[in-house]
């Protein structure tokens, strides 16, 4: 069989883990491996490019994506369905595996209900992918996260500040969720909360009357505040995906704790750091999961699914399942974290 890879959407640790289990997998198979190169982008171009096992070989550690990664909609446009699709049948491809969060896979599952043979695997940092417990790149986004707030913390103690610190996380919390929970954060503002400024300020004003000198908030950039339920956009431009750019929660926060508590404040963006980088052994272990599963189903021809962790099984779940909805926040999570509030 002639086989299709291709990641598409924000590139995140553990991409590179997926191409080279696919590969490999396929290899010993027999099947031949097409790279598209950077996301749909490559299939309305066709800029792909060989996969042997050479290709494949010491990527595993390796951060972002040797095929490259774009924003890129076919759907945005109705000259480019089609080129997608003879471009497709020109390469000879008898399925395409997409690697993508919920843009990437929408695309796929559209093709798919076009008759083209698509298989989904789920890559986020922001593991908001609904059917799937985890994404790969999470993992590795919350260890960057933790090992921030970390060293924030002494710098906040020694000038008793509060910091703000600026995470990922455009509909769902899942970063500044688990990463505050693990770097040990005073308050995590996340967008299935909405909150009030008074509200992180008694907070930390609590907290400072209990004693303690310096304060660390974790907050998404897509945290809504209640009174109008806003977000904080750097850009109201759109992309292909009718996303807005977030950005700028750290910076607002600041100047309003700072002006209501008298506390010294310094926001904190770590913006595209939380994506770059080597992927941990977790995200390593579950993208490597992903790729072989993803094999199996083409040996099966059971085209249309999504390959998706349950528990510790990997599994396979319709497309349609896994683009359906976002997957918001565990709130048992988050009531966990509030336990460490001021
Ligand atoms: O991949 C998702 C994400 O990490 C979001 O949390 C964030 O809003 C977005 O990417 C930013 O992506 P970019 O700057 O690459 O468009």
């Amino acid at each position: 069989m002639k086989i299709g890879i291709l990641t598409g959407g924000g590139d995140c640790p553990g991409l590179n883990s997926v191409i080279r289990a696919i590969v490999k997998k396929s290899a010993k198979l027999g099947h031949q491996v097409i790279g598209i190169r950077d996301g749909w982008k490559g299939l309305i171009n066709l800029n792909f490019t060989n996969l042997d096992t050479g290709a494949a070989s010491g990527i595993l550690h390796l951060g972002g994506t040797i095929l490259g990664t774009s924003r890129t909609n076919p759907f945005a446009s109705e000259d480019d369905p089609p080129k997608v699709i003879d471009n497709i049948k020109k390469l000879g491809l008898d399925v395409l595996i997409a690697i993508g969060g919920d843009d990437t896979l929408g695309v796929a599952y559209k093709l798919y209900g076009m008759g083209v043979n698509t298989i989904g695997v789920p890559k986020t940092i922001d593991n908001d992918l609904s059917a799937t417990d985890f994404t790969f790149g999470f993992d590795s986004a919350v260890n960057i996260v933790m090992n921030a707030l970390d060293n924030l913390h002494s710098t906040a103690e020694s000038h008793h500040r509060v910091l703000v610190v600026e995470v990922m996380g455009r509909n769902a919390g899942w970063i500044a969720t688990y990463g505050g929970l693990a770097g040990g954060a005073d308050y995590i503002l996340i967008p299935e909360n909405p909150f009030t400024i008074s509200e992180v300020c008694d907070s930390i004003k609590r907290r400072h009357a209990s004693g303690r000198t310096f304060s660390i908030i974790v907050a998404a950039e897509g945290a809504v505040l209640a009174e109008g339920e806003t977000v904080i956009t750097k850009d109201v431009k759109r992309d292909a995906f009718g996303h807005v750019m977030l950005g700028g929660i750290g910076k607002f926060l600041c100047k309003e704790i700072e002006e209501r508590t008298g506390f010294e404040c310094r926001d904190v963006v770590l913006g595209h750091l939380q994506r770059g980088g080597s992927p941990t052994a977790f995200d390593r272990i579950l993208a490597t999961r992903y790729g072989i599963a993803a094999v199996d189903l083409i040996e099966k021809k059971d085209f249309g699914k999504m390959v998706a962790l349950r528990g510790n099984h990997v599994v396979a779940v319709s497309l349609e399942e896994g683009v359906k909805r976002a997957k918001t926040v565990d709130m048992d999570v988050y009531e966990i974290a509030k336990t460490f509030f001021g």
